[in-house]
Parts: structure tokens; C-alpha cells; sequence
């Protein structure tokens, strides 16, 4: 059984034929970091042009590579939320126009299971349940427990910025380029983690909630009070002159302080991520940890989650499936189309959906 699966929820468009729900025949990935670099964040209005450009030459470059016909395919699976409405409009359009013409199913998926899902490559039969979902990326920090066949209940979640935001925000804030995790985990390394002390969150009511907007406050302050315009502006002279530079590019440009801030601020968000994690694990006897979502690349969150007090086995995607991509959406979608769970043409772009 083949699913082709297609992801534009926000700057990457994504194709994958997934088989039998757990074998990758193909991963065609276009992300859009050149265009919104310079902005420090995705520009809404210029992703969706985007994704017009690339969804044509991705869906056949996944189709080709995993030596798919049309008449080969089960089903489409389609990102329906959330995520930005403009970008979500184009997958579903193009999903469905293939569904009309090939009379194929439709199977929406909401974006944070797929995340979820995106593990399955990894855990395989050795996922049990329940099961305490950590959604980490550019536009969620999520909590869920998950129950057997896939069911959900919302456990915490952000109440400002989510854990990519706020790495982005800084990595903007300190003249680096977009997406600012991948940069800054990589800096994070050179650096002293208990250099800068930052408060940690207190969350009122739910403790299994998250906030990161005042850790991206106390950065910001930090950066007032120690003097470093030069610097900064240096980092955007080389952003002008290279909108990727690479990461020793990046090392030049950074003082050792500088690296012990960004070292500080990974600690601290981890900290928050995995007390948090380790909390609702015990709350609910979980049996597994899935950790997932672009934020679940962070190579410190990796070895801290492992060596962590989580009375489970903790299972991370390979950091390919992490990020966004359409391999997640397609092995979300397998469960549904056994089930018989199918959209219909009416299906629309749901920008904020929630999973629970
Ligand atoms: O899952 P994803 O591709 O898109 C969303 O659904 O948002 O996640 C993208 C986010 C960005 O905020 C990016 O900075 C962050 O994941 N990210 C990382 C790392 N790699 C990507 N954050 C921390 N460390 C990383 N290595
Ligand atoms: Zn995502």
C-alpha cells in the first residue's frame, strides 16, 4: 500500500511515498531559508509563493525516486493544520487535484501528529503506551500523553513563544541567520552553560505549561548591558555579503562571552523542556518518551534527554524526520486509511487546528 504524502504547512514543501506505513521509498524536501534568512523569520505571503513554485517539481521528484506511478498509490495524505493558512492552501489544493483526477482517498493529517509519527521509523513495535509526546519545533512546544491506537490528551503547552521561536528570536537578536536553531546549537558547544544564570519559567495553574518569552526578555537585557553593538553588527555584514555562511564562518565572528550566552540560553531551555518532560512522565506512568518536532534535532536536548531522571526509554526521530517533511504525514495517514478514515473535497486549511 503506498501513500504519497505532501507537507506545506510553513517554509518547507515536502512530498514522501511511504509503504505499508513504516517503509520510506522517497523524501523530497524543498526548504525556503534563503528566501526568509535575511528576515530573521518566514514571511507568510513570500512561503506561499514558494510552495507554488516547488510543490510541482518536489511531488514528482518523490514519485520518481521511489519509482511510484499514479495508479500505484493508495491514497494522498495532506497537512490540513496548523500552520500558515496561505501555505496550507497550496498542499491541499495541489492533494486534492490529484485525488480528483486519479480518484484516489484524501487523508488530512494534522501537522503535530505527523511529528508524532515521525518516530515510528525509529521505535517501531518498541513504542508502548501510554506515551508522553514532547512537540518541539518553530510554532509548537506541546505536552500530549498518548494513549493506545493513536488517541490524544493535551497535558501543557506554550503560552507565548514556542522553544524554535524563542532560538530564533535570539539568533535574530544576535545577528545570526534564520532558522536560528541549528546555528546556535552548534556555537552552543564552545560554550560555558553556566556562565549567565536565567530564570527559569513559573507557570501559574497548569505546572506542565511552558513559557519562553521572558527567558527571550532576559537575553535581550543581557545583550543591552554588556556593550555588543560591534559585534553584532559584524555578524550582519557577513548575513549581507552570504545569506548561509557556515558555522566556523560564525565562530570567527563570536566572543567567548558571547559563546557562553548561547551556551546559557540552550541549558536554560532545556531545563525547562525536560523538567517539564520528566514531570509528566511520572504523572501519567508513561511507558515511552517521543521527543519530536525541529527543536528535537538540538544535539544538548538529545544527550540531556538521555541521561535525564525519564523512567522510560526516550525516542527521538533521526533528525532528517524531525524537521519538517512529508514521510511524517504519510505514516500518519497509514492508521487512518486502514481505518477508513477519509476527507472529503470540503476539506479546508485549518490554521490553528489542535490534535487534543
Ligand atoms: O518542525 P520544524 O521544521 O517546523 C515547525 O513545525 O515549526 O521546526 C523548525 C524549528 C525552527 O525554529 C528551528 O530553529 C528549530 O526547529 N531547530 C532547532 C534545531 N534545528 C531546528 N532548534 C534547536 N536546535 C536545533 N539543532
Ligand atoms: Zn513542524
Amino acid at each position: 500500500m503506498y501513500i504519497l504524502g505532501i507537507e506545506s504547512s510553513c517554509d518547507e514543501t515536502a512530498a514522501a511515498v511511504v509503504r505499508g506505513g513504516r517503509e520510506i521509498l522517497s523524501n523530497a524536501v524543498s526548504s525556503q531559508f534563503d528566501v526568509h534568512g535575511k528576515y530573521g523569520g518566514v514571511v507568510p505571503e513570500l512561503a506561499s509563493r514558494e510552495h507554488l513554485r516547488a510543490i510541482t517539481p518536489i511531488v514528482r521528484q518523490a514519485m520518481d525516486q521511489a519509482r511510484c506511478h499514479w495508479n500505484d498509490l493508495s491514497a494522498v495524505a495532506v497537512t490540513r493544520g496548523p500552520g500558515l493558512a496561505g501555505s496550507l492552501l497550496v498542499g491541499i489544493t495541489y492533494a486534492k487535484a490529484i485525488c480528483f483526477a486519479r480518484k484516489l482517498p484524501l487523508i488530512g493529517v494534522n501537522h503535530i501528529e505527523g511529528h508524532i509519527h515521525a518516530v515510528a521509523f525509529e521505535a517501531g513495535e518498541r513504542l508502548e503506551f501510554p506515551s508522553l509526546a514532547l512537540v518541539v519545533s518553530g510554532g509548537h512546544t506541546h505536552l500530549f500523553e498518548v494513549a493506545a491506537g493513536f488517541r490524544y490528551r493535551l497535558l501543557g503547552r506554550t503560552r507565548d513563544d514556542a522553544a524554535g521561536e524563542a532560538y530564533d528570536k535570539v539568533a535574530k537578536l544576535l545577528g545570526y541567520n534564520y532558522p536560528g536553531g541549528p546555528v546556535l546549537d552548534q556555537l552552543a558547544v564552545c560554550g560555558n552553560p553556566f556562565a549567565v544564570r536565567f530564570p527559569m519559567a513559573k507557570m501559574k495553574g497548569n505546572p506542565l505549561d511552558f513559557s519562553f518569552s521572558g527567558l527571550k526578555t532576559a537575553v535581550l537585557r543581557w545583550v543591552q548591558a554588556h556593550d555588543m553593538e560591534a559585534e553584532i553588527a559584524a555578524r550582519k555584514a557577513l548575513l549581507r555579503a552570504n545569506p548561509n555562511p557556515r558555522v566556523d564562518e560564525w565562530r570567527n565572528l563570536t566572543p567567548q562571552r558571547t559563546l557562553d550566552l548561547i551556551a546559557s540560553f540552550q541549558y536554560t531551555v532545556i531545563q525547562e523542556l525536560l523538567t517539564r518532560a520528566e514531570a509528566a512522565a511520572e504523572d501519567i506512568c508513561a511507558r515511552s518518551l517521543v521527543v519530536s518536532g525541529g527543536v528535537a534535532c538540538n544535539a544538548g536536548l538529545r544527550s540531556a534527554a538521555l541521561a535525564a531522571r525519564i523512567p522510560c526509554p526516550v525516542f527521538f526521530p533521526t533528525p532528517a524526520l524531525s524537521t519538517d517533511n512529508a514521510v511524517m504525514i504519510a505514516a500518519a495517514a497509514y492508521p487512518k486509511f486502514l481505518r477508513g478514515e477519509f476527507s472529503d473535497f470540503s476539506m479546508k486549511a485549518q490554521a490553528g487546528l489542535s490534535l487534543a
